[in-house]
């Protein structure tokens, strides 16, 4: 008899990942039996536990910090979605036992944001904090919906420069160094892609550089999100964060693995008190 589906995250740290939860609620809407596992790697221990899982029934996973690019570089075959960010956080072993590679966190986001934002993403002009892995995963997904202008910023500049140079060609794109940002303007929408608040910051945003009613949205959700939450209740802009885009990656996710697209909407709402219920509003 088949036994449950068996299904993983690897990356580190994955101890407190909702992606089990979420998958398990996926699965159940569907009547599919899964077994999903957190299985902590590193880029050195990756293969070898890959290879670990595979031999014991795996067929398929999610990948997470820091292992993204790995996963992208393993596999023998990848989407248009992974290949152009040169990373992959859903992995399916095919029918040659092949690895097949796709990034559902640029999809997750543009759900997530037609869910959120009262108005489309095209013609609008959006500033994207950061230039590590998450932005690459984001960025090209964000320029395919026509925004007027994406421009990126990161603290280390040659590494925006570097984001620059990779998507260009795929719209509007440019560039602000970290100490010009006032010089922007007509900001309608920021997108926090750096791993700042897990250290309990928020990323410097100097008002004046935002539309009335501008919308912020925080890749990040749970504690690492509030700094930038308060941040925003403070200057008046939209704050959302990242839960509804998880969801949507592990959705889409799901999606590969058993060809069926599941509701989400029911899931964001089951975990969304999970994730923060101490947060109240301390408009301090
Ligand atoms: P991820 O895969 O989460 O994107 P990453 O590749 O390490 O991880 O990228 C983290 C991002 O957060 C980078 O844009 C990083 O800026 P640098 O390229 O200058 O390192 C940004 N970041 C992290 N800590 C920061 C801080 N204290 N101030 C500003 N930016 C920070």
């Amino acid at each position: 008899i088949a036994g449950p589906i068996k299904l993983a995250l690897f990356g580190s740290p994955v101890a407190h990942s909702l992606s089990p939860q979420i998958h398990q609620a996926f699965a159940d809407q569907f009547d599919i039996s899964i077994d999903y596992r957190k299985l902590e790697a590193g880029p050195e221990t990756f293969g070898r536990r890959l290879q670990t899982f595979v031999d014991g029934g795996g067929r398929g996973c999610n990948v997470t910090v820091p292992l993204k690019s790995e996963a992208w570089e393993l596999a023998s075959r990848a989407s248009r979605a992974a290949q152009r960010a040169r990373a992959a956080n859903t992995l399916l072993l095919d029918a040659e036992n092949d690895w097949f590679a796709d990034n559902t966190d640029g999809t997750g986001l543009i759900r997530d944001l037609g869910r959120r934002l009262e108005k489309p993403l095209a013609g609008q002009r959006v500033l994207l904090l950061g230039a590590g892995g998450a932005a690459r995963g984001v960025i090209g997904a964000l320029l395919e919906q026509g925004p007027a202008e994406l421009t990126v910023t990161n603290r280390t500049f040659h590494r925006a420069e570097r984001l620059l140079h990779d998507f260009r060609a795929l719209g509007p794109l440019s560039v602000c160094a970290a100490d010009e940002l006032r010089t922007l303007k007509d900001i309608s929408l920021v997108i926090n892609a750096t791993s700042i608040g897990h250290r309990g910051q928020a990323p410097v945003l100097p008002a004046g550089i935002f539309v009335t009613d501008a919308d912020c949205y925080d890749l990040n959700y749970g504690p690492a999100a509030d700094p930038l939450a308060r941040h925003c209740r403070q200057t008046g802009l939209n704050f959302h964060h990242g839960l509804g885009m998880l969801v949507e990656q592990a959705a889409e996710s799901f999606r590969l693995w058993f060809g069926e697209l599941p509701d989400t909407d029911a899931v964001i709402s089951m975990l969304e008190p999970d994730t923060r219920p101490e947060l109240v509003d301390d408009d301090e």
